[in-house]
């Protein structure tokens, strides 16, 4: 009897998914689309689960074996899902066409009160949310936000001079260690203590690990969203507790001491005194309660701490391998030094335009987010091999992919800052680092002032050797990020 079920069981999976994936397969034909032949049923999240591979590279692999297709039907178990490789298209779809392209394709539970942060939501609900974050990324929030910034950045170097060990270490983990630290001063402002001490940042950093749960529970977002939602999953309920009571504890505060300080705490008094926020357009209401300014302070670290400190290694590296541009941005970080007496200011850090190249040229090289994802909320056509697209597709376009396909960046594995000074050659359909249209990244102006701030006060302070492991540059396993896996990169003080 037992038997008959368990064979039952296991036959009725093994035709599922059989059938589901001659069902992907006649589905895209029928439209006109390639197919990824490799996982006919799982596709790249089923490899993603089972391979020890990122998820980008898996990705790249389909993007490089369907060189002329604007677009790849992939495996699915639930949501047909399709890899826009096309810049048009994806041009479509981040911007042109957001009505039909307006969801990130993550399915949210509505008690996990984490995942209603910015990056996740959809609807009138992420347009409210969106529209009341974005007054602190303004050029005269970030201008009076600075103070903060180069705070960091100096504990930053700091930090570097009283932890010798860290010369010679981890370099990324000692950039996220800075990037945290800045994003938490950003975030809930800064004493006189270094914002290296601070003990929010450390819990911080041991919620942001990546663990076993957390890959298997972004496995199951992306591939079953009925799934998701029967089981109840929540992404981050461990740690849910303490960071609301933190940010209600920080905002009482706040409200006591009665200080502008410019940070993200200031905003949350604003709103909170504010009351509900409402979209025009929909009459959808949101309150600002702790809990949905606690989500997104929450994901202002989530989104910003590794994308930053992967920028900056990312960075560094290439400059601790080509000594002409290290010495070339050394003395334009001395000149600019000099010019403001030793102090750096908001406008200073638009001062080193060399050493902004190189970090550009470093985004597109070593791109900190592989590729996006949406969902088709409207039936509409990709105008590149005019696909229909259907209500509930799911979406994944690629960052990396562009970034080193010869087609747009000629020799694309040479690191050439210069291709930014070359008319035409960098254009907005295929450098998308932070994305494109109205969901692109929040936080881009911050994390350039961030990053150049921090590699300012570090290049004056430091040199940099690197060295890349056998075999060139490699990545580990993670599930849209690029992180890099076997390179060193030793900091020499300057004399
Ligand atoms: C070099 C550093 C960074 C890179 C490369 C980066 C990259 C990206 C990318 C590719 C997206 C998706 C855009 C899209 O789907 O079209 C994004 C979205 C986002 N980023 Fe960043 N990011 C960086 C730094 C930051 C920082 C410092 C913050 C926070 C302070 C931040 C907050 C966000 C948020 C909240 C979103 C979601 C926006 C939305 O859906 O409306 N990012 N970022
Ligand atoms: C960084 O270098 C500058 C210039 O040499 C020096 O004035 C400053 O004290 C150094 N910073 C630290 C933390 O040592
Ligand atoms: C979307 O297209 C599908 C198939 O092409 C069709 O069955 C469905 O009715 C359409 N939905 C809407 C809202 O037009």
């Amino acid at each position: 009897m037992f038997v008959t079920l368990i064979c039952t069981v296991f036959i009725f999976i093994l035709s599922f998914i059989y059938f589901r994936g001659k069902y992907n397969q006649y589905y895209w034909k029928k439209r006109g689309v390639a197919f990824y032949n490799k996982h006919i049923t799982g596709g790249p999240y089923w490899q993603y689960v089972v391979e020890d591979r990122p998820m980008f590279e898996i990705l790249k692999d389909v993007y490089d074996e369907h060189k002329n297709d604007p677009a790849v039907g992939l495996g699915s178990f639930f949501d047909n899902t399709l890899f826009v490789k096309d810049p048009v298209n994806i041009q479509h779809i981040s911007q042109l066409d957001f009505n039909s392209f307006y969801h990130r394709g993550t399915p949210i539970n509505e008690d996990d009160i984490l995942a209603n942060n910015v990056l996740w939501l959809n609807g009138p609900k992420w347009k409210i949310i969106r529209q009341k974050m974005t007054p602190l990324f303004t050029t005269a929030k970030l201008k009076n936000m600075y103070y903060i910034v180069d705070k960091s950045a100096q504990d930053f170097v700091e930090f570097l001079k009283q932890n010798p060990d860290r010369l010679k270490g981890d370099a990324f983990d000692t950039l996220t260690h800075f990037c945290s630290a800045a994003i938490s001063a950003a975030v809930f402002g800064i004493g006189t203590k270094s914002t290296f001490d601070s003990s929010i940042r450390k819990r911080i950093r041991v919620a942001l690990m990546p663990t076993l749960s957390l890959n298997l529970k972004f496995a199951v977002g992306g591939v079953c969203d009925v799934l998701y939602h029967a089981l109840g999953l929540k992404m981050f309920g461990d740690h849910e507790d303490f960071f609301v009571d933190t940010i209600k504890q920080v905002i009482k505060q706040r409200e006591k001491d009665n200080v502008k300080r410019h940070d993200f705490v200031d905003l949350c008094v604003k709103l909170q005194k504010e009351g509900t926020m409402q979209d025009q357009d929909t009459g959808v209401k949101v309150e600002p309660t702790d809990e949905v300014l606690a989500a997104q302070a929450f994901f202002f670290f989530l989104a910003g701490v590794e994308p930053t400190a992967a920028a900056m290694f990312g960075t560094m590296l290439e400059l601790g391998r080509n000594p002409e541009m290290l010495k070339r941005v050394h003395e334009e970080v001395d000149a600019v030094f000099e010019k403001y007496n030793g102090q750096l200011t908001y406008e200073s850090i638009y001062e080193v335009e060399y050493l902004y190249k190189v970090f550009s040229e470093a985004l597109r090289v070593h791109t900190p987010i592989g590729f996006l994802t949406r969902q088709c909320m409207a039936n509409t056509t990709l105008p590149v091999g005019n696909i229909p697209i259907e209500k509930g597709v799911k979406i994944l376009t690629p960052v990396f992919d562009l970034h080193h396909d010869a087609k747009y960046f000629p020799n694309p594995e040479v690191f050439d800052p210069d291709r930014f000074s070359r008319e035409g050659e960098v254009s907005d359909l295929n450098y998308v680092p932070f994305g494109k249209g109205n969901r692109y990244c929040i936080g881009a102006r911050y994390a350039r002032v961030q990053i150049m701030s921090g590699l300012m006060h570090f290049l004056r302070n430091y040199s940099l050797n690197t060295y890349v492991g056998k075999g060139g540059v490699q990545y580990s396993k993670e599930s849209n990020q690029v992180r890099i896996k076997n390179v060193k990169i030793e900091f020499i003080p300057r004399n």
